[in-house]
């Protein structure tokens, strides 16, 4: 993965200029990464600040021959290769489901993946990725939904180079096994990261709240919340995440 790929000192969404590449079949493991967007994009229509130079933006173009059904998965591959390459560098990380990584409890990374499909059949799927690297001024701070950070408030020296080289790999590793229907593994390596586990946490629906203690994954690695009355499962998708 990342073999082939173009580099965009500004553009619109890397994630966009994927897509486009993907549904002309560029090969598999191309990356477009960019040193700034215009309009990068965020999960559930949010957008993602990306000032050049600022931080790491990049998107994949992956065609997993794996039903739309089980693409959710990729996400938290994704959200598990950087989790580790960040604890590589020498920082500590955490995992707010599905795929928002954590320093201290606050945002340094988002991933949005994106997929096309035609009825059972997965087209393609792009992965994106945003990671805060320069320190955040207060303005940029409080235009994030979720409390913010950036990697160099942790790791002053770090180099943007090794650390897309090193995520690279460890996805690179976890995408292969996957494609061989292995992801149990995986999905423990994911728990042991996984924020707020056994918390009380407030699950966003597009019309509706739930609040209950953070319970588990399910094996395909949908959210399980228990209520005390109830266990209910989520899957990744439409729904945010927060500490009660
Ligand atoms: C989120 O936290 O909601 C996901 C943020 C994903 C941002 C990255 S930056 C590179 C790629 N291009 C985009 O437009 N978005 C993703």
């Amino acid at each position: 993965l990342g073999h082939t790929g173009e580099y965009h000192d500004l553009i619109g969404s890397t994630n966009d200029r994927a897509k486009e590449l993907a549904a002309n079949k560029v090969p598999e493991g191309f990356l477009v990464s960019a040193n700034g967007q215009t309009a990068g994009r965020g999960r559930l229509g949010r957008s993602w600040n990306s000032p050049p130079g600022q931080g790491l933006y990049f998107s994949l173009v992956l065609y997993p021959s794996l039903p739309p059904v089980e693409l959710p998965r990729l996400t938290l591959l994704a959200g598990l290769a950087l989790a580790q390459a960040l604890e590589n560098l020498g920082v500590n990380v955490q995992i707010k489901w599905p795929n928002d990584l954590l320093i201290n409890g606050q945002k340094v990374a988002g991933i949005l993946t994106e997929i096309a499909a035609e009825a059972e059949r997965t087209i393609y799927a792009v992965v994106g990725i945003g990671i805060n690297i320069e320190p955040l001024d207060e303005e940029v701070k409080s235009s994030f939904a979720y409390p913010a950070t950036a990697l160099k408030e942790h790791l002053p020296g770090v180099s943007r180079q090794s650390l897309l080289a090193m995520f690279l790999e460890r996805f690179e590793k976890l995408y292969e096994e996957f494609k061989k229907g292995e992801f149990a593994q995986s999905l423990t390596e994911y728990k042991k990261r996984l924020a707020f586990l056994g918390e009380e946490v407030m699950i966003i629906t597009g019309d509706r709240e739930y609040i209950g203690v953070l319970h588990d994954l399910g094996e395909d690695g949908s959210l399980i919340i228990n209520d005390g009355n109830t266990v209910k499962r989520f899957a990744a998708g439409e729904i945010s995440l927060r500490r009660k």
